[in-house]
């Protein structure tokens, strides 16, 4: 892909699947990555397998002092920064019974840990520079039992558009992924490593008839980042095998039903 070669990217979350397979997919375009993460075994292995081309610092995003430090190393170290991808999330969410705690968990991981990212590295940003953060199908659908997370998601949307217009002036692009139900560290705990158990829970709402792989995302991240995408800023890539475009009715044919 153009634009990607020699350049520098920060991947928040880069220690788990997604994340990891987004940090592997720059390395293999000659991009260097530093990823941060509050998971030190799954970052030091991804850097030890990428090589000098990645680093790992560890990063909570719920703390500036820890972005700020994470920004430093990055620019010591590399000299530059021209991507941002914020991947970093927390799933925790009891729905109707979230706690205030929860609400403000959600929130300072998936959106201000997102936005303060952003403007920590922003200073930094030369014109071509891009920022991929990551929605969700669930920003934009009602989910049983979930609250904090969704809207969490949503309105990290809502911030890519606001950056996208207020960074155009400094060349910075700003776009979000949503990925659909993606292989993840998250579904591999949830399902006790089962894949398959997944895949049949979830065609049925995927047109696809199946779920996404980690590198299916990160390759539509490195789209965005690319030269490729120089004209789009402030949308959302939606990486779902069709989850969002299906209605209620999914793949079912209920006026063949009432004809018949
Ligand atoms: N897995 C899916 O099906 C799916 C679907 C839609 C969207 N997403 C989004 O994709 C992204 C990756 O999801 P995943 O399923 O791989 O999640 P995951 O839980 O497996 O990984 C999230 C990563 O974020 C890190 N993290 C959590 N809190 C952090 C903090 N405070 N500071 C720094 N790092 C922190 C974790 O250590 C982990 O490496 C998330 O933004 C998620 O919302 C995932």
């Amino acid at each position: 892909m153009q634009g990607l070669k020699d350049k520098v990217a920060i991947v928040s979350g880069g220690s788990t699947l997604i994340g990891a397979a987004v940090a592997r997919a720059f390395v293999a375009q000659g991009t260097r990555v530093v990823v941060a993460d509050i998971d030190q075994e799954g970052g030091r292995a991804l850097a030890a397998e990428l090589g000098e081309a990645a680093r790992f610092v560890t990063t909570d995003v719920a703390d500036d002092a820890a972005i700020e430090a994470c920004v430093d190393d990055t620019l010591k170290a590399f000299g530059r920064i021209d991507f941002l991808v914020n991947v970093a999330a927390l799933y925790a969410d009891q729905g109707p019974l979230s706690p205030r705690a929860d609400w403000e968990k959600a929130f300072a991981v998936n959106l201000f840990g997102a936005a303060m990212f952003l403007n920590a590295c922003r200073p930094h940003m030369a014109p071509g520079s891009a920022v991929v953060n990551f929605g969700s199908t669930s920003a934009s659908v009602a989910q049983a039992g979930r609250w904090t997370y969704p809207a969490s998601k949503a309105a990290v949307l809502q911030l890519t558009r606001s950056a996208a217009l207020d960074l155009a002036g400094a060349g910075i692009r700003v776009n979000a992924v949503s990925p659909g139900w993606t292989w993840s560290g998250i579904l591999d705990q949830i399902s006790g490593g089962d894949r398959d158990r997944v895949e049949r829970v979830a065609r049925p709402f995927h047109m696809l008839g199946r779920i996404g792989d980690p590198a299916e995302v990160a390759d539509a991240v490195l789209f965005l980042c690319s030269g490729h995408a120089r004209f789009i800023t402030g949308t959302n890539l939606a990486v779902d095998g069709g989850y969002t475009a299906l209605g209620p009715e999914q793949a079912l044919s209920p006026i063949t039903e009432l004809l018949s």
